[in-house]
């Protein structure tokens, strides 16, 4: 009676244990990086995801890092990982996209962000929309809808001004999600009795999160949220369908237009799942990098002197005294785009960005194993004293003469290679504008909030709350 039972239990645990073995101690044809594997199935996911509310370098990377150097192996979220901190291993990760690596995100945001995403798809479908995408926030496009990212930035200042205080996270996502849902949908908030945005305030509440879909869970709320703004877009798309438009003008029409098309390979899900991801990623990045920003310039005196200096003599050395923003003027706003470019920076609103390996890759003295995970770390490029002097202080003035150098391969906030990051000019034309108009004509006193967290994206758990005031004295600027 005993016996088989012994003998159930010991082949359990030598299972167990060759388990354990075999997690602890992946296969491969070549030498992995050191690290560890963490515990069977959960890997060091909990500590990955750990909250912390320092702008440093993740304690999680940080600890790695010094131990096993800067390419190490690790698991999170049931993946075999190969962590780059190293920015020529991630340069050369960029640049082999579609040939040793490919874009690779984690299941959970896939089934999140839907499987036609523009992030999951690849080779020549991803490049037909990647096509379609940058006719929409390409420079030509931006250069036309210039004065109207001025007008909506002037509106909401005036109305802020107005209110006792500002939550300024909130506001500027519901300023830049009103013009890229504009852009792309035509979708007037003011017009339209469904609020389009608050799905996705529900949506982004779960996105990093642990993927249980039970009612009551931020994963389900999160799933829900999706749905709802699916369905709404679902709604909208066929309503244009039934009721063309005279002149076509928006991402809708575009499709609709690519749809009737004969052979095309463009389908209504992809379609409305790229309207997803494009609405999701545009305001919640930049309202961030705008949010922080306005934290900077309240604590650095001296660079908001420097940046209003800027966009004074804009205003100075115009002909016509109420003429809005040209492009010309855009672009010569060199300190603005150090000023940027210091904030992301220090911002690492994505921290980790991923591919996969296509096949066992060589890269110094290391193999990357067919089908791992990469993951490219920015905040540990951003932050090193190595690239950049002080990491730690914001200095926008660091980015001076920098646009002859290479600086890409210490940048990555934007990503890199082929998978750039196609609203980047979008991104900076409306932080631009909205400081122009902002350091112009208002002067702000902080109230409360303001701190972050970092989970290992960048959050503002209490908002940040600012009293806005209209500049009392509007200098004659007209004339000199
Ligand atoms: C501060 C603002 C922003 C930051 C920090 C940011 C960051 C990034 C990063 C790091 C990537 C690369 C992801 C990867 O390689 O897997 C990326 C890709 C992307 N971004 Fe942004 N982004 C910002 C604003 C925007 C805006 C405004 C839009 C909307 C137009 C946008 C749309 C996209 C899209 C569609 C991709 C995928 C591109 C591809 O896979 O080729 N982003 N972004
Ligand atoms: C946050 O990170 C810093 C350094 O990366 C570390 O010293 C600190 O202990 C961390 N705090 C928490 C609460 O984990
Ligand atoms: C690679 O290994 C050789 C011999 O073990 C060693 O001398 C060399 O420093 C290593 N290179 C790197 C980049 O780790
Ligand atoms: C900001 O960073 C980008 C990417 O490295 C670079 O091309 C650009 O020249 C930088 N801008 C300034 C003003 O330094
Ligand atoms: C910039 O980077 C490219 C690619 O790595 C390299 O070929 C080129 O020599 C670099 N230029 C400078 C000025 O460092």
């Amino acid at each position: 009676m005993l016996w088989p039972l012994c003998i159930w239990v010991s082949l359990f645990l030598i299972s167990i244990t060759t388990w354990v073995y075999k997690w602890r101690n992946p296969k491969c044809r070549g030498k992995l990086p050191p690290g560890s594997m963490g515990l069977p199935l959960l890997g060091e996911t909990i500590h990955f995801f750990k909250p912390n509310t320092t702008s440093d370098i993740p304690q999680f990377i940080k600890e790695r890092v010094k131990k096993y150097g800067p390419i190490f192996k690790t698991s999170l979220v049931g993946r075999p990982v190969i962590v780059s901190t190293d920015s020529d291993l991630s340069y050369f990760v960029f640049q082999q996209e579609g040939r040793c690596f490919q874009s690779w995100y984690p299941d959970t945001f896939t089934e999140i962000f839907g499987k036609q995403n523009v992030g999951s798809l690849h080779g020549f479908m991803y490049k037909y929309l990647k096509h379609m995408v940058l006719s929409l926030f390409g420079h030509e496009s931006l250069k036309k809808m210039l004065p109207e990212i001025e007008k909506s930035a002037c509106k909401k200042l005036e109305l802020w001004s107005n209110q006792d205080s500002v939550e300024l996270k909130d506001s500027t996502a519901s300023l830049i999600f009103d013009l890229t849902a504009k852009k792309l949908i035509s979708h007037d908030p003011e017009k339209s009795s469904e609020n389009l945005r608050e799905n996705f305030v529900a949506f982004i509440r779960g996105l990093i999160s642990f993927p249980l879909d039970i009612p009551g869970t931020a994963y389900h709320k999160c799933l829900k949220g999706r749905e709802r703004a699916m369905k709404m877009l679902r709604n909208m798309l066929q309503e244009r369908r039934d009721k063309p438009r005279e002149n076509p003008s928006d991402f809708f029409d575009y499709v609709i237009e690519e749809l009737k098309k004969e052979g095309t390979i463009l389908t209504e899900e992809i379609a409305l799942d790229l309207m997803f991801v494009l609405l999701f990623a545009s305001f919640e990045t930049t309202s961030l990098a705008l949010t922080l920003a306005i934290k900077f310039l309240s604590q650095d005196p001296s660079v908001l002197k420097r940046l209003t200096e800027e966009h004074e003599a804009i205003l100075r050395n115009r002909e016509d005294a109420h003429s809005g923003l040209t492009w010309k003027e855009y672009k010569s706003m060199t300190y603005t785009f150090q000023f940027i470019n210091e904030t992301v920076r220090l911002a690492n609103i994505v921290p980790a960005i991923f591919r996969k390996a296509l096949r066992d890759i060589q890269y110094k003295n290391y193999t990357i194993p067919a089908g791992w995970a990469v993951m490219v770390c920015p905040p540990a490029v951003h932050l090193n004293p190595d690239k950049y002097q002080d990491p730690l202080v914001f200095n926008p003035s660091r980015w001076e003469g920098s646009e002859s150098t290479n600086a890409s391969k210490n940048f990555l906030a934007f990503g890199g290679g082929m998978r750039f990051c196609v609203g980047t000019d979008f991104t900076k034309v409306q932080m631009a504008v909205f400081l122009h108009s902002l350091v112009t004509k208002y002067r702000w006193e902080e109230i409360s909030g303001g701190n972050i967290i970092r989970t290992p994206g960048l959050q503002f758990p209490n908002g940040y709350h600012v009293r806005l005031k209209k500049k009392e004295i509007q200098r004659n600027l007209g004339e000199n």
